[in-house]
């Protein structure tokens, strides 16, 4: 046999596991339905594979956990906290720290720190929470993604990138002094998980400077977007990723994070920056939304996990069997025929609805559609990322129809198996095989904010 070609795994063993509970077909049925077609309402025990994100769904390492065992749950000045601010230093090169209970609470504080009435926030392609923190602070979201970030098929290394062509019309537009700062996603969930170049940040460092403008990064999975500047970019191939996400922090003035994903923790997030005065608004804002400076909404145990699991995020090891297992799958549904958005990102797989089901018109939810009939098949929770995701266009009214209509099959970290990731793709495969008895949906409940959370449907007929 040859050996020039070897098989590699992941670079842990498994210490615990937790049960599952199996179902028939006929249960989920009676769930999905219950559930009115929106899988985040099943509830979490009526799930075989979750895929439903990758957020706080992560296993933590024996470090971690003996970590938790660290906690110094004082309410001021905890020493957890003065760990994690020198790994937030060490690792991401930023001067200050402002601790959240999630990304969401580091946007909602960034946003009113920074954020204008009537400002533009222009980013790289929306996401959910982040865009309705900068509209609820009076700021109006402008996409400046590049556009092959909205074509499913296209194969552009770095999908992510900012077109700096897009963001000078709108300083040209509006001045420099109307935009609030550039919000740049590493890597862009709602794209399919795709990266940005280092390339694309050193460009729009030096476009900011020129116009005095800050970049803010979300910097939710910025292992995961360094991992592809190591496998995809000139220069980087011998670099590790501990080297490249503390270059790619070092182009910019900030960022929110959500811990959840990267940092390997159930819960957590963080503001950082490096501005004294922007610091010292958002650690007063801080006491009101969330805690005190040194806590923001995390128990100390919290912080010393966030802390841990920073450092082994940054591991090439790491990184390489994280990303690798998403690209097994991603290998798998591809020879099998089955549509989905290229090149494969980070941390899942995106269905290309439009593709899968061409005989469900848009306002018909063919994601949603498709995600409830994955979870029929068995028992696999996903999500949809299309219409529902998008809401409603605030000064019309109607429903923003984003090109990309997708069913994101996100893998969370050190979780699942290779057998489960063959389950999910021989799964997929039926589905598709039977793709034209599948059903558009009808929206019987609209919630007035992040729709796709509670919204509920009914089948067509
Ligand atoms: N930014 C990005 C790119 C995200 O993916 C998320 C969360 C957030 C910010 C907000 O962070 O959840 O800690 O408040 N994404 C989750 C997901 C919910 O499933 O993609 P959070």
């Amino acid at each position: 046999m040859s050996l020039s070609k070897r098989s590699w795994a992941e670079p842990f063993k498994i210490k615990m596991v937790e049960l599952l509970k199996m179902t028939t077909p006929a249960q989920r049925q009676k769930a999905i339905k219950e559930a009115g077609y929106n899988t985040f309402l099943l509830k979490s025990e009526d799930v075989y594979i979750d895929l439903l994100t990758d957020s706080g769904t992560s296993a933590m390492s024996d470090q971690q956990w003996a970590g938790m065992m660290l906690g110094d749950e004082a309410y001021a000045g905890s020493k957890n906290f003065y760990k994690l601010e020198k790994a937030v230093q060490k690792y991401y090169g930023y001067k200050y720290l402002i601790p959240t209970h999630q990304g969401r609470g580091a946007e909602n504080i960034l946003s009113q720190v920074m954020i204008k009435k009537g400002d533009i926030v222009p980013g790289n392609m929306y996401f959910t929470t982040t865009r309705l923190h900068q509209e609820l602070a009076g700021g109006t979201f402008a996409d400046v993604i590049i556009d092959e970030a909205h074509d499913s098929e296209s194969l552009h290394p770095f999908k992510g990138n900012v077109d700096l062509g897009k963001l000078d019309k709108l300083v040209k537009k509006y001045g420099a002094k109307k935009i609030s700062y550039v919000c740049v996603a590493v890597t862009v969930n709602l794209a399919g998980g795709q990266p940005v170049s280092m390339q694309n940040l050193k460009e729009l460092r030096q476009y900011t400077n020129k116009h005095g403008i800050k970049v803010m990064l979300d910097m939710t999975r910025i292992a995961e977007n360094a991992y592809f500047i190591q496998q995809r970019e000139k220069g980087y191939a011998k670099k590790s990723i501990a080297a490249i996400v503390k270059e790619m922090c070092g182009y910019t003035d900030g960022a929110t994070f959500s811990g959840k994903k990267d940092a390997l923790v159930n819960i957590g997030g963080f503001l950082a920056v490096n501005d004294k005065d922007i610091y010292e608004d958002a650690s007063n804002m801080v006491v009101v939304y969330e805690g005190l400076h040194t806590y923001g909404g995390m128990a100390g145990r919290d912080m010393e996990a966030m802390a841990t699991g920073i450092e082994e995020s940054v591991q090439d090891e790491h990184m390489k069997a994280r990303v690798g297992q998403v690209l097994y799958l991603g290998d798998s549904l591809l020879e099998a025929g089955i549509p989905i958005v290229l090149p494969v990102g980070g941390h899942g797989i995106f269905l290309d609805a439009k593709r899968f089901l061409p005989h469900i018109k848009q306002d018909q939810f063919p994601a949603q559609a498709l995600a409830a009939e994955l979870y029929v098949d068995s028992g696999v929770r996903a999500m949809e990322r299309g219409i529902v995701s998008a809401g409603r266009n605030k000064k019309t009214g109607d429903h923003y129809y984003p090109k990309l209509e997708l069913v994101r099959l996100t893998i969370p970290r050190r979780v699942y198996t290779q057998a489960h990731m063959d389950v999910i793709s021989e799964s997929v495969q039926h589905v598709y095989e039977h793709r034209d008895k599948v059903k558009g949906l009808k929206m019987v409940y609209e919630p007035k904010y992040l729709r796709f959370f509670q919204a509920r449907f009914e089948k067509l007929k």
